[in-house]
Order: C-alpha cells, then structure tokens, then sequence
C-alpha cells in the first residue's frame, strides 16, 4: 500500500519539528512554513493529510483549506488551533471542509490515533462509492473478484485488461459484458488506440469459449488470396508458394474465438466469402471442394464507421448486419478526460514495474496537461508518454513536468492560467495591453470549460455563469468553434 502523504503547515520551526516528529517512521512527510509553500507543494503534489495551523504570516490556515478543497478535494483537513480561537471559527469550518480540529497543547498519541482513524474511514468511503460504481456498472458476475482489501486509490473500474471510470466506458463494457455471453458476432468501432483489441480479449475472456483460442488477423495487411488463405486453410498447391497443406485460422480456433482487425479493408471478393462463413458455419480450404464445420466466434474492428461505408457502397450491407450481433463503440480519449488520470496511473504503474523503477505518483500539474491534450493516438498515445516520463525519470521520483515531452510541455498549465498572479506575469512580460490580456483569458477559460464540458453549451454557461446567449457571443467573438475544429481534425493542440 502506498505510504500516506501529510503536509504540514506550521510556521514556528520547534513546532513543526514536533508535528513531524510525531508522524515520521509512519507516513511521508512534508513540512511547510508559510502558506505559499503550502499552496506551491499543494499545486503539485497530491497529499493524503494537511495539518495546518491557524495562522501564519502571509495567509490563514482556514483560507488554505478552502483553497485545497479544489486541487486536494479528497485530502483529510485537521486544523491544531488554540482552545480561544475556536469561538471564532465555527461559521468557517464548513467552507474550509476542516474534518477535525485539535486543540493545543497536543498530545502525540491523540493525534496518531486520529490521523489514522481519519484515514481509515476516508478509505471506507471510497471503497463504499467504488462498490456502489461497480453495482452501478453491472450486475452480471464479475470474473475477476473485487479485493475488498486492496485500497481503491481512484476507484477505477476494470473490464478484463481495460481501467477506466467514465460514464460512456461503463456503458460500452456494460453492453460489451452482455454480448460477451450470447454467441453473437460483435463488431468493435472507434478511432486508433481506444482499447478495441484489448476489449475484444475481454468480450473472450468474459464469454463462455474463455478456456479456446483466441486467435488475431489484421485483415489490412494482406492481399486476397493470402486472407482468404490465412483464415480459411488452403490444399497443397492449391496456388503458386502453397507447398503444403495449411489449417486456416477458423478451423485452428474451433470452439474459441476469432478477432478481424481492419474489417474495413477488405475486398468485396473477402465480403462474400466471410458472409458465407457467418451464414453457413463452414469453411471450404482453397484448392479443395471439402468443406468443414467449424464453430468460432467472431468479433470484427474497424477505424473507420462501417455504416458510411455501408451508404457508399463500399462495404456490403448484409456483412454489415451480419457483424453487429452487437455493436460496441469506443469513444475516443478526448470525449472521456475523467479517464485520463486512472489510465495515466495505470500505464505508468505497468511500465515502471516492468523495468523494476518506483514511481510514487504523478505531479498535479502533469495532470492537468494531460487533461486536455487533444490525444489523437488515444490510449496508445497516452501509454507512450507515460513510458517516456518513467523511462526519464529516476527511481522513487515523482513524474514531474521536467519528464514531459515536448508536444506536452508547451501546453499551458490550465490551471496558472486562471489565476491572477499568472495574469499578471503575463501582462508584465508581453506588453499586451490590460484588455487584450483579460481578453486572452478569458478566450482560454471559455475553451477549456467547452472542451471540460464535451462542448454542452448549457452546461458550460451555467459553469461560467453566463447565459447561453452569452456563451454563443463569446464563441462567435472568438472563433472557438472554427479554432477547435481545426485544431482536432488536424490533431493539433488546444487553442491556447
Ligand atoms: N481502457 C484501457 N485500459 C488500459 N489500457 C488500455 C485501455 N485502452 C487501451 N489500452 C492500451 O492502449 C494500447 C492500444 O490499445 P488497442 O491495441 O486495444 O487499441 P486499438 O483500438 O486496437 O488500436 P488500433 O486501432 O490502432 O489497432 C494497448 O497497449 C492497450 O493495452
Ligand atoms: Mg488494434
């Protein structure tokens, strides 16, 4: 289990040594002596606890619990106060969403024993909103147990190999989950590196031929006759290079499952013969007149939707119908950001054990980046930044934004770019003037409430506390519709 981290913010330095003192051997700790340190590690890192203080120079101890409810909202407040300021702060307790407060003088095992129970019964809760998701998710059964005593660090959800906590990845696994039992074809459609592969091998693991093969064949690689043969067999010299007989792939995963990758592309000769195998059950080797039963499954991928290609005559209708026994769409990465953080997590857990590194976590700021990249390759896109930052980074360090890549590093920090010292940072430094520079940021907290929002512009005028008129105006006036079309179709980045 990974050791808790507490912050503690205490600006005497005798006192915070005794604070650290109190928790070291037990948990990490970082100490902090004014509220700006405070904030600045808060912007960063990810903390389990902040013990605060009630005052220290620059700031109050309540007003940096209310500000950490925003970039730490699930981290445990506890505020060490004398027993006279306590009659002043009850009206602020509920802003600052303070879970306890101790009063001064302390005593080291009282306070053990409430940052434990503290954190005990925050994990309680987590684990009781994951169990009420995975409910939510599912009520068929589950192959793989939930370890109720595994802590559930993100309650991320997970369909065979696939992590994710969005709404609309629940719902394709859910249906995923449902087809997986009956013995339909499924057809898996979405962009380049949204999980089809990986969620075909779970539709399999999930379905009653778990124990047979599942066998893969990129349909887009081959000519003709080679898929016709790779997948059917052929007879010795049934053509030129056919020294031997050959057992197709239907007939080498009888009893399992068969997933076409690249359905797309195959010839309209390749269409029929696979209708006929859908239809029929059977396969006739090239070169010979025998024909053989053979029960497998298939499942089928595609890039590119096969309905357009249906309407445009290049893929045959009834193929089309046949394949969509069920018909599962991944959504691409950019339409399900709450996945992101599971997902960076967990590729970059897999990577790091995989070449034996620790990497205690990713910085808050890394995060954020990531949130709205624009994520063109999807998943696999997402997995090689993540293999990049472990593979630079030093064992036990935090992925930092010092380990992005280029393309990740220049993206503004979305965050910096609301607040007002980073406003002011700017003005200083590129002569804009006053308006141009509320103007500009204004134009980034539009587009990035429209990119948080999947582009709901209801959602989004109630998030900026705009009408929706309002809204359309300030799209109008600064072009983001156009800009952010662009800048998806050509898989760029977000406006800035
Ligand atoms: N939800 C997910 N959870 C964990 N890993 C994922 C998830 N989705 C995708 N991946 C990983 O991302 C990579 C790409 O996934 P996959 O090969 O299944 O995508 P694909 O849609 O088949 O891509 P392509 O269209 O390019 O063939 C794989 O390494 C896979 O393990
Ligand atoms: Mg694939």
């Amino acid at each position: 289990m990974k050791e808790s981290l507490i912050l503690i913010v205490e600006p005497e330095r005798g006192a915070l040594a005794e604070l650290t003192q109190c928790f070291a051997g037990d948990y990490q700790v970082v100490g902090a002596r004014t509220g700006k340190e405070a904030s600045d590690f808060l912007e960063t890192s990810e903390v389990d606890v902040i013990l605060s203080n009630l005052r220290f120079k620059d700031m109050s101890g309540l007003d940096l619990f209310a500000q950490s409810r925003v970039t730490q909202p699930e981290a445990v407040r506890i505020l060490v106060a004398e027993h006279k300021d306590l009659e002043n702060i009850n009206r602020d307790i509920n802003d600052a969403a303070i879970y306890q407060v101790i009063r001064k003088p302390w005593h080291p095992t009282a306070l053990r024993l409430m940052v434990r129970r503290a954190l005990e019964s925050r994990e309680l809760s987590r684990r009781h909103r994951y169990l009420n998701r995975a409910l939510k998710f599912s009520d068929a059964i589950w192959d793989k147990e939930i370890d109720t005593n595994q802590p559930s660090p993100r309650q991320s959800l997970e369909f065979d190999k696939l992590v994710f906590v969005s709404e609309p990845m629940m719902r394709v696994c859910s249906l995923a989950q449902r087809g997986a039992v009956t013995d339909l074809p499924i057809l898996i459609q979405g962009e380049t590196g949204t999980g089809k592969e990986l969620l075909a091998r779970a539709v399999h693991a999930f379905s009653k031929r778990r124990d047979n093969l599942f066998l893969v064949q990129n349909c887009g690689a081959l000519p003709d006759e080679l898929l016709q043969s790779e997948l059917f067999g052929h007879k010795r010299g049934a053509f030129t290079g056919a020294i031997s007989d050959r057992l197709g792939l239907f007939p080498a995963a009888d009893g399992g499952t068969v997933f076409l990758d690249e359905i797309s592309d195959v010839s309209p000769a390749f269409q029929v013969s696979l209708l006929r195998f859908l239809q029929e059950g059977e396969v006739k080797p090239i070169g010979t007149e025998r024909t053989r039963k053979c029960n497998v499954r298939v499942i089928a991928a595609s890039n590119r939707p096969l309905k357009g290609l249906v309407e445009s005559g290049e893929f045959r209708r009834d193929l089309y119908y046949r394949l969509r026994g069920f018909e599962l769409n991944l959504p691409a990465l950019r339409e399900r950001v709450e996945d992101i953080p599971v997902l960076a997590e967990h590729l970059a857990n897999r990577y790091a054990e995989s070449i034996g590194r620790r990497i205690p976590g990713i910085a808050l700021d890394v995060m954020r980046r990531l949130k709205v990249h624009t994520w063109t390759g999807n998943v696999r896109e997402l997995e090689n930044e993540m293999r990049r930052m472990v593979a630079l980074a030093e064992n036990g360090e935090f992925l930092s934004t010092k380990h992005l890549s280029e393309e990740l590093a220049v993206i503004e920090d979305p965050r910096s770019t609301a607040d007002l010292s980073s406003a002011q940072r700017s003005l200083m430094n590129s002569g804009a003037t006053l308006k141009e520079t509320v103007e500009r940021i204004e134009r980034q907290l539009v587009s990035q409430s429209l990119i948080r929002n999947k582009w709901n512009h209801s959602k989004s005028a109630r998030e900026l506390g705009l009408s929706r008129v309002g809204l359309t105006n300030k799209i109008k006036r600064y072009g983001l519709e156009q800009v952010l079309t662009r800048a998806h179709s050509a898989g760029g980045e977000n406006v800035d």
